[in-house]
């Protein structure tokens, strides 16, 4: 069954980024995977004001089962306009890996895929980024395509070693394949261990400092392609409060660490229009489930440990848009 995104209340990437661009922030795009994260996201972003691009990985789909997701992102739409939220919001798919993928998610209500072709050589990443546009731009669907590999687990792949993207592709790729917006690989890296703590520097505080992110390959892509929107995945900050509370309650997540804030401050102000975060909303609700558990053992009513994680995760969402991605407060 084919259905477009637009009968489903949901919108594409194009003006949320050309906002974005113009205002000097960027746009989060959180992962779910069930109720209670997709709950928490919307009133985290409606609350804040924040356009917001719900973001399913292939493994996400599978797991929530995809007709059940095309209802979920209907009923989020309607639950945002029930609760007084006046934010666009998208339904992306996230590291797609081939173009049957992309096709059945845009069958299936999807506003914008994700064609992860980072990990071919280049001819076979612009082939193929270029039939997911192909399809994609007739049912106006926007495309994002990647240059450069980042570190950690991507598109079931994993890299040791993060291959920065080379500015001098990028005007090529995107003129050739006409993606709607480009991820790039500037040292963020996917997952709660980013940085080997050898990677890393100390603060006078003991605290672990990871390398700063390359800002002059940014530049250098944005002279190249001027006001072309701009991704960064691998964009959690991996946060203290969380990790420590995981590991007071029983946990044992050692030397994780994440993108300082201050530097996806900085990218948000420059080109990058979406920034994507999956791992920090993973440590939230791990955390209030381990509080709950270690401090009721006696507890077994899901709402009892789902709804505190829930209501921190949206509390954590309206704290990132405020204060990171400066997307708060435009809607
Ligand atoms: O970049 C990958 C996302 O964090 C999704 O992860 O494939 O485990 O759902 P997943
Ligand atoms: P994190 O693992 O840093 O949250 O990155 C998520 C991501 O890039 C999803 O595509
Ligand atoms: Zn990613």
């Amino acid at each position: 069954m084919k259905v477009s995104y637009k009968t489903l209340g949901l919108v594409n990437t194009r003006e949320m980024f050309k906002k974005a661009m113009e205002d000097g922030y960027a746009v989060p795009a959180y992962n779910f995977n069930n109720l209670e994260q997709l709950q928490a996201i919307i009133h985290g972003c409606g609350k804040s004001g924040s356009a917001v691009i719900l973001q399913v990985s292939k493994g996400a789909r599978e797991y929530a089962d995809e007709t059940l997701l095309r209802n979920l992102g209907k009923g989020a739409v309607e639950m945002a306009e029930a609760h007084g939220y006046r934010i666009p919001i998208a339904l992306h798919l996230d590291h797609g890996d081939s173009v049957e993928l992309c096709v059945s998610c845009i069958e299936g209500g999807f506003s914008s895929v994700m064609i992860d072709g980072s990990h071919h050589d280049y001819e076979h990443n612009v082939e193929l980024t270029k039939a997911v546009v192909d399809y994609a731009h007739r049912y106006d669907v926007t495309v994002e395509g990647e240059l450069g590999v980042l570190s950690g687990i991507e598109d079931d792949v994993e890299a040791a070693r993060s291959i920065y993207t080379q500015p001098d592709e990028v005007e090529d790729f995107v003129k050739r394949t006409g993606v709607d917006s480009l991820a790039i690989s500037i040292g963020t890296s996917h997952g709660a261990y980013k940085f080997t703590p050898e990677q890393c520097s100390q603060n006078d505080q003991g605290v672990l400092v990871p390398p700063p992110l390359r800002f002059d390959i940014l530049e250098e892509i944005e002279q190249r392609i001027p006001g072309f929107p701009i991704v960064l995945h691998g964009a959690s900050s991996v946060l203290r409060k969380y990790v420590d509370l995981i590991n007071q309650h029983g946990g044992a997540l050692e030397a994780a660490v994440g993108i300082p804030e201050d530097q996806l401050r900085k990218a948000a102000g420059s080109a990058v229009c979406k920034i994507n975060i999956d791992s920090d909303g993973r440590l939230v609700v791990t955390a209030m489930v381990r509080k709950v558990f270690d401090e009721n053992p006696a507890e077994f009513d899901p709402r009892k440990y789902l709804g505190p994680a829930r209501e921190e995760l949206m509390h954590m969402i309206i704290e990132k848009n405020r204060k990171v991605l400066g997307s708060a407060g435009r809607y």
